[in-house]
């Protein structure tokens, strides 16, 4: 949720840290704040708003050091104030830290340090760490913390600087924390993006893991101290991949990737010669019974298109929930269910405890995720990586495309391991699948014509997204997309649906987007258009190029490339993408970082 930097090494620390803040911005984006060791004394610098807010005042008050820590903050406890702004500091001021996540216990904690004279100067869970770290220091800082850890429960990322140690002590349970690896200096940060700059070899964290990150080395234990190996990884993201490459916003740069990131995501592991898939998977798609897809958000509409393709080309019934739901519903699981979490950042607690759930209850799990590493992959029996790269925007976009691209490979290998899906078939719907990159290119070219769309709907109060069968959770994403984003009012349905309440709301004032790409119930959809069109709502119709009959109901229609239509949510949600960026852009909202929104959600 909220993003975390640490330094020790040579170069100037508040450097170092406000640079890897910036690229973890989008985790969270409240308020922020540094500690820096200057002078022998830790100096801490905190302040409500966006990062830019500390970076101006850190313009005029310098902190030269070479040893830091620095935070950018998702408010869950205490208001988005200076005071609860982290790094949190003892009285004396000798101990600083920071620390993602949520301390469950931390109401009594906080009594009992009051009860013995400790003074409180923030409203947060993090601060008792702080205290707590002083009552038990000795003069060996990573074993006061791991006593600590020993009283609190809860998620946490922890981070903690003493003045007198020139080393970081680090702990995780839930929250994620990766630490950078260099020659003479070494890292710490929640993510990847914010080490790019200085270091490609990393170690990621595992739950129960703690380490103290000194100039000279990185020593990882368990809580109990006791050694433990964890493997170096080399990740492959380019520096440039994580940032804007010219365009004015993240969510741009990546609504414009997706015909990349569909061929990385399908690049190598569609087989020609056997009418496949090949997914190097563990999981044996012949032992389940049952299919559970659990996620969030935009990942939710990917397992609900995930569904359709599996239902309909393995022939296996299918679940989806949404995963905060899945979880207290005491779900009907054995060990022929096979539950898989679909996620982008792989971090989503809810998405993570529905898993487990799914797991306690004998199921075989699989994650279908786009974080290297992350600590859903970490949890599964087996990970489909997605391949999107790393996704700035805080609506996601291209992770979505590439989670149907994985859901469409999935289908095909479970049909064909099953016997469901007879090889003709296989070989018109890859090669399908194969020419996707390219109608997500082609469909892109319509930016223009969305545009003015956008403009001549932007004013409007509230949208209404309509859609059948496979596109009813292309609905969803857009008007999930459009609230998001722009900040208005949109609500989707199952095109049926509409006659059962919805179609109240048709007046002239409201744009009714409309999927009505073809498919073997498009004349059904044709029919929803016209009961729209004969309340005066105006249609916003997304057709197969060629569908000249939309033309006669719809005001404006959007044309996508014909493909097949379990594949058309893939050239459909693009210009839903568009629509929605295009009409925050118009009415000046921060398209990267909407309010109240963050990137990974690690709190229920
Ligand atoms: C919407 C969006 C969120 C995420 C959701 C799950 O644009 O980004 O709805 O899809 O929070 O996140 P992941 O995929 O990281 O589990």
């Amino acid at each position: 949720m909220c993003g975390i930097v640490g330094y020790v090494g040579f170069r100037n620390a508040t450097d170092v840290l406000m640079e890897g803040l910036k690229r973890l911005e989008y985790r969270g984006y409240d308020s922020a704040g540094v500690a820096v060791k200057v002078g022998g004394r830790l100096e801490v610098i905190k302040k409500a708003g966006k990062l830019s807010v500390l970076g101006d005042v850190l313009k005029d008050e310098k902190l030269p050091g070479h040893f830091g820590i620095g935070h950018t903050r998702w408010a869950t406890h205490g208001a988005p104030n200076d005071p609860n702004a982290h790094p949190h500091t003892t009285e004396d001021g000798q101990i600083a830290v920071i620390h993602n996540g949520i301390i469950e216990n931390y109401l009594p904690l906080k009594e009992g340090l009051l009860a013995r004279g400790h003074r409180f100067s923030s409203e947060t869970d993090s601060e008792v760490l702080a205290h707590l770290v002083e009552e038990k220091y000795r003069g060996d800082l990573a074993l006061a913390v791991r006593q600590v850890l020993q009283e609190v429960y809860g998620a946490y990322a922890l981070v903690v600087a003493h003045q007198d140690h020139e080393e970081i002590v680090v702990a995780r349970t839930v929250s994620p924390l990766v630490i950078g690896l260099g020659e003479g200096e070494n890292f710490v940060a929640s993510d990847v993006p914010a080490l790019l700059p200085y270091t490609r070899r990393v170690i990621f964290l595992h739950d129960g893991d703690m380490a103290v990150v000194s100039r000279e080395g990185v020593r990882v234990t368990d809580l109990q101290g006791n050694e433990v190996r964890r493997e170096v990884v080399e990740v492959d993201w380019s520096l440039e991949a994580a940032e804007k490459g010219g365009y004015p916003h993240y969510m741009l740069k990546e609504i414009y990737e997706q015909p990349r990131v569909l061929e990385n995501t399908l690049g190598g592991r569609l087989s020609e010669a056997r009418a496949g898939v090949e997914l190097d998977l563990r999981v044996d798609p012949t032992r389940f019974e049952r299919v559970h897809i659990v996620a969030c958000g935009t990942a939710y509409y990917a397992a609900w298109v995930g569904k359709y393709l599996i239902e309909g080309l393995a022939r296996v019934p299918v679940e989806i929930d949404v995963a905060s739901e899945y979880r207290y519903r005491d779900p009907v699981v054995d060990e022929r269910t096979l539950a898989i979490a679909i996620s982008q950042s792989g971090e989503t607690i809810d998405t993570l405890e529905a898993l487990r759930e799914a797991k306690r209850k004998g199921a075989g799990t699989l994650g279908v995720i786009n974080a290297k590493g992350s600590s859903i992959t970490r949890e599964v029996d087996d990970t489909l990586y997605i391949h999107a790269g790393p996704e700035i925007g805080v609506a996601s976009t291209k992770a979505y495309m590439a989670m149907l691209g994985a859901m469409a490979m999935l289908a095909v290998w479970m049909g064909r391991a099953r016997g469901t899906l007879p090889e003709a078939e296989a070989r018109t719907f890859l090669g399908e699948l194969r020419k996707m990159p390219r109608l997500v290119e082609q469909t892109l070219e319509k930016r223009q014509e969305i545009a003015h769309i956008a403009e001549k709907y932007h004013q409007a109060a509230d949208y209404l997204f309509l859609g059948r069968h496979i596109q009813a959770p292309t609905a969803y994403e857009g008007a999930l997309k459009l609230k998001e984003i722009s900040y208005i009012h949109a609500e989707a349905y199952p095109a049926g649906e509409m006659k059962h309440g919805p179609i109240a709301l048709i007046d002239e004032r409201l744009p009714v987007v409309v999927l009505t790409t073809e498919s073997p119930i498009y004349e059904k959809t044709l029919s929803n258009i016209q009961e729209v069109r004969a309340r005066g709502g105006r249609v916003i119709a997304v057709a197969t190029e060629g569908d000249l009959e939309v033309r006669r109901f719809a005001q404006d229609v959007i044309y996508v490339p014909r493909t097949h239509y379990l594949l058309s949510p893939m050239v459909s949600v693009v210009p839903l993408q568009l629509l929605a960026y295009e009409t925050a852009v118009l009415l000046g909202r921060d398209v990267d970082q909407p309010r109240n929104l963050a990137k990974s959600v690690t709190v229920e």
